[in-house]
């Protein structure tokens, strides 16, 4: 069963009714442009083809009652008494809140939530509820849909409701999506540029079937070290110093912060050379960038895994890889590689296979597809 299937039986199952709607947000891949999007620089990732589905129907008063059929959870809330609390229901809570926030008159519904998302791998799991949630409150409510407004309130109800700090690339993405493309975002602008991906290529997601553990505490100190090191350098943010000063003007800078700051400065110029080559249609070039954005977010920016190491030492060296990276914030989840079609069988089966045999961890290896941003599909 589709997951979309699957939230429309779940609703007539709980509610006794057809859904009055479907709506949907999909999760991410970073192709590249890792941990820039904080320092107002680029970043350039698609949407993929695994999303969080709402099932809902309006209600005429101003309750949200939801039940999860991942976590067989159910739980509401009322839209005028807001409250804290702990677990998933914030994630709709936070948005319930932000668009609140931003001066949206919301109404209640009722509904049924599921994604194959996988949560923690690094693929965006969150955005895709708070943009699916944002979704569900458009389908019961009178609001225009603005993709770029409904990212940046996701992104507050992360940032200020459950209290984690992300850029914006992940909610971004999730609501402006294009099949077939991925978005190269300008992090300081927001504005977004479609590229195709190349021809007769893959995008081959390699999930370590690890967590990240620590990742908030060490996410933090990373946005911490680049302001300290965008400020020493007088600049704005990061995404203003070109390599060539940072070469000569680091005097005083610590060795440490002075490698999180190559990093974020060679990543976005890695990022904009990777859609240059996208739109010349270059997979060879783009595969290079990949390699090179993995060993600066091993080596300077330190936030890969030995799991995210074994699995992109893996995959580089086999045959038809293009090139290979962790994706998302780090320390645990997802590698991407990019891969010649002809080769994804066999790719899939070695890399499994040479994973497995380095670190006996077991991995799930998948073909994602570029999709489109967060959608309403009338139930039919
Ligand atoms: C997480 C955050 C994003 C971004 C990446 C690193 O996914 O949510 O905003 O900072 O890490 O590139």
């Amino acid at each position: 069963m589709t997951p979309e299937e699957t939230v429309r039986e779940g609703f007539v199952a709980r509610f006794g009714t057809e859904p009055r709607a479907l709506v949907r947000a999909p999760g991410r891949v970073n192709l590249i442009g890792e941990h820039t999007d904080y320092n107002g620089g680029f970043v350039l990732p698609m949407a993929i083809d695994r999303s969080t589905w709402i099932a809902l129907r309006p209600r005429d008063d101003l309750r949200v009652i939801v039940h999860t059929l991942d976590l067989e959870a159910s739980g509401e809330f009322v839209l005028e008494h807001l409250e804290r609390g702990e677990g998933w229901l914030e994630y709709l809570k936070g948005v319930a809140w932000a668009l609140q926030e931003a001066g949206l008159e919301v109404g209640g519904w009722e509904g049924v939530v599921s994604s194959n998302v996988p949560i923690a791998a690094g693929l965006s799991s969150s955005a895709a509820l708070e943009l699916a949630t944002a979704r569900a409150f458009h389908a019961a409510s009178d609001f225009a849909w603005n993709p770029v407004e409904m990212a940046l309130v996701g992104q507050r109800a992360e940032n200020r409701w459950v209290g984690v700090s992300t850029g914006i690339m992940d909610q971004l993405v999730s609501a402006t999506g294009r099949a077939g493309h991925a978005v190269l975002i300008d992090c300081r602008s927001l504005e977004l540029d479609a590229v195709s991906l190349p021809t007769g290529t893959a995008i081959v997601v390699l999930d370590t079937g690890t967590r990240r553990g620590l990742v908030d505490s060490a996410y933090n100190e990373r946005r911490e070290q680049c302001k300290a090191a965008a400020h020493h350098l007088g600049a704005d943010a990061l995404r203003d110093v070109d390599p060539e000063r940072l070469a000569t003007d680091f005097k005083g800078l610590d060795s440490t912060t002075l490698l999180r700051a190559r990093h974020v400065v060679t990543e976005n110029a890695r990022t904009l050379a990777a859609a240059e080559a996208m739109r010349r249609d270059d997979a060879p070039a783009l595969g290079q960038l990949m390699n090179e954005s993995h060993e600066s977010l091993k080596s300077d920016f330190e936030v890969s895994s030995d799991a995210l190491d074994a699995m992109v030492a893996c995959a580089q060296t086999l045959p038809g890889c293009l090139g290979a990276r962790m994706t998302g914030a780090g320390f645990g989840g997802a590698a991407i590689a990019l891969v010649k079609d002809e080769k994804v069988e066999e790719f899939t089966r070695s890399v499994e296979r040479c994973y497995r045999a380095s670190t006996r961890n077991e991995p799930e290896i998948y073909l994602c597809r570029a999709s489109e941003g967060a959608s309403k599909a009338s139930p039919s």
